[in-house]
Formats: C-alpha cells, structure tokens, sequence
C-alpha cells in the first residue's frame, strides 16, 4: 500500500509543479501559514521541541500544495503528548531529542509531499497529507471486526492503517475509531494521538518504537539472528518492516533516514547506530501489528 501510495503521492505534487501552479517557495521565502509565538511554551515537551523548532522541521506542511494545509499544528502536537507522559521525556536530553527526531522523521517520511528537487529540499515537507491517497485493500483482518470495510486506510501522522489497528487504538484512547475512522483526519489533538501510541505501544512480538529509540530494548537470540538490533532501522522494522526491510537497499528505507539525519542534524545530535533494516529480517507475516 504505501509504495503505491508514496509513489501517487509524488507524481501528484510533481505534477502540481510541472502544470505551473506552484508557488515559488524557493530561497527561504516563507510558504503558507506560520505559528507564532517563541520560547519554550509548551510545558516540559516544549524544552526538548519549541514551536520554532516544529516549524523548522516541518515547514511546508501548510503550502497551498499540502492536503494538510491548516491541520498539524504545534499546540496540537502539545496538547496530544500530554497522554504519554514518558514520550520524549525518557533518559538525558541527547536521548529525549533523538526520540523527538525519530518520531517527526517517522512521521514525516510517512506524510511527505517532498520530491529530490522541492524548495527547501527533500525532508522539508513532512505532513504535507492527512489521508493516504492510494487505497489497495479492504483493510479488514479477520482477526478483529470490521464494520467498515475499506475505510481503515492511513490517516495521521502515523498513517495509522487496518482495523486491528484503529480497535486497538481507539480502546486506548477511549474513542470509537472502528465506527468513526476518520475522527483521526478531522481532529488535529486526537490525530496526533494515534500516531504517538502506535509509537509507544509494543504490539508482541514488536517492542515499542519509543523503548527502541531510548536504548531500553534489549534484543533477543532471535532478534540478533535476524540482524535485528537497537537503533532507528528498527523503527522503521516496526511500522513497515513487512514491505521495506530484509530486502537489501530501497528508496523508502532511503528516504526514511534521510529525513532522520535531517532532523539530527537541526536537533544538534548524532542519529546513532544501525539507521537502516536492509538485511533485518521483518517481524513474520504479523501485519496487523504494522502502523500501515
Ligand atoms: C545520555 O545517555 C546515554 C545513554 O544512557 C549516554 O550514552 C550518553 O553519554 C548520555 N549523554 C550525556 C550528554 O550525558
Ligand atoms: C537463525 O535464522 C535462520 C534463518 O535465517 C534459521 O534457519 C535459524 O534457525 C535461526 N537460528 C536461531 C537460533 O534462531
């Protein structure tokens, strides 16, 4: 699904820029809207991502191109994060901003509007869509219900994708996403929210991609067989690994790290070990464990 759909994604907005509607964004002009506001206002989380540093990961994401125009804002993000206490507030703060990068690099590749030649580059426009734009299944698995067969498709900055998916996410969020779906497209607080509890949940035999990241998992005999050990590429095992991982180099994996080192980059850190999960072996045919 996300092939298809990262590929659609791109020949649209190249095809929005080749049609000769797009803005000139380019030479640090600013496109779109922008938050205001400076300092550290948001609580605790806010020392690690100040609302400048939202807008400098992120700032595309309100271009006249974007599907997402208006929708992902800082107070938002804030506000979402309030129900995960230990996200992005776990061990010293080299590690705290390497999770916040991880998670933004996440979700931004997940979302991205970016194209190798865009204005400001190719890890600029991160959560530049909402909805996933190609759809390829019913997403119903049989293991959990299905009540709305084709409607759980990506949505979020986590594309949060299947049925199983948006149960579970829903029973812990307290909200009925089986029978409303796209609450994770309209309600910008409660978007954000399933993207950080897929980031916080271990789903068996998955660890977490928050333990991953702050160096809490531990591999097992298993793990270590299959090549797969603590760092960023086993984020990426947990949310997509089915597709991209164990599969030698590609462009998706690529494109993931690219947006990582990115951000490490603007954060002052380095990315750490093992970015990538081309000869991780994926976590077996458990799909419904994966984000999409
Ligand atoms: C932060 O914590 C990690 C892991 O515990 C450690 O390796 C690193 O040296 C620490 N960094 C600082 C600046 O204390
Ligand atoms: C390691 O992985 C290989 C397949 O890649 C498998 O045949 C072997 O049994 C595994 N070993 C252990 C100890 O799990």
């Amino acid at each position: 699904m996300r092939l298809i759909g990262s590929l659609l994604i791109f020949s649209l907005v190249l095809s929005f820029v080749q049609g000769g509607s797009a803005q000139n964004c380019g030479s640090g002009a600013v496109c779109g809207e922008r938050d205001t506001g400076h300092g550290t206002d948001g609580g605790e989380l806010g020392k690690i991502i100040s609302r400048e540093m939202f807008e400098d990961l992120l700032p595309y994401r309100n271009d006249e191109r974007c599907h997402a125009r208006g929708f992902y804002t800082y107070d938002a993000f804030i506000e979402a994060a309030k129900a995960f206490p230990a996200f992005g507030n776990s061990g010293n703060e080299t590690m705290r901003k390497r999770e916040i990068a991880a998670f933004f690099a996440q979700t931004g590749h997940e979302t991205t509007g970016g194209w190798p030649d865009a204005p400001g580059g190719e890890y600029a426009w991160g959560y530049c869509y909402i909805r996933q734009v190609s759809h390829g299944s019913d997403y119903c698995y049989p293991y959990c219900p299905c009540p709305l067969p084709g409607q759980y498709y990506g949505r979020g900055p986590i594309q949060l994708t299947w049925n199983c998916n948006y149960l579970r996410c829903g029973e812990a969020l307290g909200v009925d996403l089986l029978n409303n779906p796209d609450l994770l497209a309209t309600d910008p607080v409660l978007s954000f929210k399933s993207a950080i509890w897929f980031w916080m949940t271990a789903q068996p035999p998955k660890p977490s991609c928050h333990e991953v990241i702050i160096d809490e998992w531990k591999p097992s005999a298993n793990d270590v067989n299959a090549s797969r050990l603590p760092g960023y590429g086993l984020t990426t095992n947990i949310i997509n690994g089915g597709i991209e991982c164990g599969k030698g180099w590609n462009s998706f994996v690529a494109n993931r790290i690219g947006f990582f080192t990115t951000f490490c980059g603007k954060f002052g850190i380095q990315p750490g070990d093992n970015l990538d999960c081309y000869n991780q072996g994926p976590y077996g045919p458990n799909l419904m464990a994966q984000s999409m």
